[in-house]
């Protein structure tokens, strides 16, 4: 694809805003497979264990939400219940972690032993991204979008690792074909990475009416010095080749959690 970026459409975080016929006509030749998964060891790589120890303090990840409440019902707070200002709040607690951190010499070393072996050749990727966080009990922290709408980095693939198991409500959720909008969760368990094409395929979260909480990390990253969406194709061509190409979504969405 020539990335004609001189005609991206305005961002807009509502799919259906998005000028799809542009986007289709953008994305050009697509990947054999929109998405993949990567395993991986967590003993080796026990990215859950550093954040609750350095970070959050707690055992379990997916029960922040009701340390939260504890917190700030032992602050005299009326009101306890999560709300979208803490989401943020919480994630941001990330940011006291310096670029030296445990977590953060983790997270580079998992690129330097895992992704880049994988890819087989060197790679661009986010330095220091953002944590996640979603609640048990808040709105959706991302509405349904296309990254490309944002990054106009046509070369780039979606990296999403959750700390802890996620599905239906906690989950990413995906379309299961470019433009088709019918977004469905994709689980995926702590120990396993979500690979996607998230420039050109529609992703976003729901309400979290779970009781559990989501905390996870996302970046991008592409095949270093790569500035056209061929080489983004077959970044993702040649991950889904050697870890297999993921299942259907349709039929993912009716797996119970993993
Ligand atoms: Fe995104």
């Amino acid at each position: 694809m020539k990335g004609s970026l001189g005609l991206t459409p305005t961002p807009s975080a509502d799919p259906s805003r998005v000028d799809r016929a542009w986007l289709a006509r953008e994305a050009g030749p697509v990947p054999r497979a929109p998405w993949v998964l990567l395993d991986y060891d967590t003993r080796r790589w026990p990215f859950a264990a550093i954040l609750s120890r350095d970070v959050y303090r707690i055992r379990r990840l997916d029960r922040l939400h009701v340390h939260l409440g504890e917190h700030k019902r032992r602050r005299g707070e009326r009101r306890v219940h999560p709300t979208a200002r803490d989401n943020v709040i919480v994630a941001n607690m990330m940011a006291e972690q310096g670029p030296e951190a445990d977590f953060w010499r983790l997270y580079h070393g998992f690129m330097l032993r895992v992704l880049a072996p994988l890819v087989g050749r060197g790679i661009s990727y986010t330095q220091t991204p953002k944590l996640r966080i979603h609640l048990a009990g808040t709105r959706s922290v991302s509405s349904f979008h296309h990254d490309i709408c944002v990054t106009k980095r046509i070369d780039q693939i979606n990296f999403w690792m959750p700390f802890c198991d996620v599905a239906d409500e906690t989950a990413l959720w995906l379309e299961s074909d470019y433009g088709a909008c019918d977004f469905r969760p994709v689980p995926v368990r702590y120990g396993q990475v979500l690979i996607f094409d998230g420039g050109y395929l529609g992703h976003g979260s729901v309400e979290n009416q779970s009781d559990r909480t989501r905390v996870s990390l996302d970046m991008r990253f592409s095949y270093k010095r790569s500035a056209t969406r061929a080489e983004g194709v077959a970044l993702l061509n040649h991950l889904a080749g050697v870890l297999g190409s993921a299942p259907d979504p349709q039929i993912c969405a009716s797996e119970e959690d993993a």
